[in-house]
């Protein structure tokens, strides 16, 4: 259990409790006192409002032995004063407050002159109420015709004082029993809110220990859940995150060792070759001599297209390729392409066909490089065939696109490889590539410039059997340009 928090919901809930108790009991006492201080006053006006009894007790005043008389009036309303208790007492003084009668029980004990007796003395009804006095009285000025007395009346205020007192004891029970349940709850509370932070503790702890597959379970709909799953969807992020950059990082490891042994393989055979040269001392014939040199060239012109071809890849991911967007026909194109390769295609034997199969109107983009696109389709459709083989473009229009597909009856690409074919540097059949001169450079470049002008390529392909390559266009061009 977590201490900390633990400890400091204990301490608001007894703070709680206690205030709350504290203030409740003051607030209590306070009632009870004030609400036995009017209770006597109103009783002692009641009684005295009595015509009855306040000319019995003139006439009394007049009277032989007239305190006694007096006092025993009083006593017949013992029930009414309510001095049957014990607590109160009735006295009669004489006009300057000297005690001549009274109860029984009020026994010897000397009489202090309170404010009420002095109003008394003065001629006055003493009704002043003190609520700090630990006493309550009323002293009534009671005239005859001869004599003049008072009546005074004490409470010693022990009701309210033993009242208030088991009040005090209740409130500090009840305050026992509150701090008990406020523990008890305190620590229900705690682990409630305890269990969900510490397993978003463990899963943060995991998280950055770099294993984001920790979820965290908490379905509550309070701040806490939200938390949780604001957690959950951070990891997850970050999970993504981290996939995407291990896998760039992969392929950015892998460009650079495709990079190195491509440029590496005619470096070696130009080093080689021109070493061979340099040694024979006139010694090669000059047949031999001129074979050597043009494999040098050879060699010379693929690294000059490899580093072209990265060149332009590098500006295509930089962004500051410039592209030269014009409205063109794409038909025209499609033609010159066919025209282009149609030699290379007849060297190699291939028959090569080009039928349009609807008219096309003109479309807006970079001529150039769709036409570098369609040749690259185009010469791989016959370097990807065997000698003597079948290869057609066709072209159209359908709706706000035009169409160029290349066909060819060559050596087709394995199911598992035609999706790779737009990577950087992927070839099927590496040394076979390399042989006709691929470097797997081409249709990563046909991807960036299509992608620029929102079209796209679609591919089939049976091993063995041939491929079907389509580049499709929107007459609009791009979009954003
Ligand atoms: N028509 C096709 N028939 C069979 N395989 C193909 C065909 N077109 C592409 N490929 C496969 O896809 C790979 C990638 O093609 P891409 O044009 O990018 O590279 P490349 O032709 O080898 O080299 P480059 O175009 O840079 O000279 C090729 O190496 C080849 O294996
Ligand atoms: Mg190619």
């Amino acid at each position: 259990m977590n201490k900390s928090l633990y400890t400091k919901l204990v301490i608001i809930m007894l703070v709680l409790i206690l205030s709350i108790m504290a203030v409740v009991g003051a607030f209590l006492m306070r009632g009870v006192r004030n609400f036995y201080l009017s209770e006597f006053y109103e009783q002692m006006r009641t009684v005295f409002s009595n015509i009855e009894l306040v000319d019995d007790l003139r006439s009394a005043a007049d009277g032989e032995d007239a305190p006694e008389l007096m006092a025993q009036i009083l006593r017949a309303y013992s029930g009414e004063l309510g001095v049957n208790s014990g607590k109160r007492s009735y006295y009669i003084l004489s006009s300057t407050g000297s005690r001549l009668a009274g109860s029984e029980r009020a026994g010897s004990e000397t009489l202090s002159i309170t404010p009420n007796i002095l109003t008394a003395i003065g001629g006055h009804e003493g009704y002043a109420s003190d609520v700090g006095a630990d006493y309550m009285d009323v002293a009534l000025p009671i005239s005859g015709e001869t004599g003049s007395y008072i009546v005074y009346i004490i409470d010693s205020k022990d009701d309210v004082r033993s009242l208030n007192d088991r009040l005090f004891e209740i409130i500090v029970d009840a305050i026992v029993v509150g701090l008990v349940i406020s523990v008890i709850l305190s620590l229900l509370l705690a682990k409630t809110l305890i269990t969900p932070i510490r397993n978003l503790t463990k899963a943060s702890e995991k998280v950055a220990a770099g294993d984001f597959s920790a979820k965290v379970d908490n379905p509550a709909g309070d701040e806490i859940g939200i938390l949780t799953r604001t957690f959950n969807n951070m990891a997850g992020q970050l999970e993504s995150n981290m996939d995407t950059l291990k896998k760039s990082e992969m392929m950015r490891r892998n460009f650079v060792a495709n990079v190195s042994h491509e440029l590496r393989t005619p470096i070696t055979s130009i080093r080689s070759y021109a070493e061979t040269l340099a040694d024979s001392q006139g010694m090669v014939d000059e047949e031999t001599q001129r074979q050597f040199l043009s494999v040098i060239v050879n060699e010379s012109d693929r690294m000059a297209k490899i580093v072209q071809d990265l060149l332009m890849l590098s500006r295509f991911d930089a962004g500051s390729i410039d592209f030269d967007f014009q409205s063109f026909s794409f038909e025209k194109s499609v033609k010159d392409v066919y025209s282009a390769q149609l030699l290379e295609a007849q060297r190699r034997h291939h028959e090569f066909s080009l039928e349009f199969k609807s008219s096309m109107c003109d479309i807006r983009g970079d001529r150039t490089r769709i036409e570098q696109v369609l040749i690259n389709m185009v010469s791989n459709a016959i370097k990807y065939t065997h000698d003597g083989g079948r290869i057609r473009m066709t072209a159209g229009q359908d709706g706000d696109e035009v169409w160029c597909t290349v066909r060819d009856n060559g050596v087709g690409i394995p199911k598992e490889d035609l999706e790779h074919i737009f990577e950087r540097f992927y070839r099927v059949d590496k040394a076979r590539s390399r042989e006709s001169g691929g470097t797997g450079l081409g249709l990563s470049i046909a991807y960036e410039i299509v992608e620029r002008h929102n079209g796209r390529f679609e591919t089939r392909s049976q091993k063995g059997r041939g491929t079907t390559i389509t580049l499709m266009l929107p007459v609009e061009g791009p979009s954003n340009e």
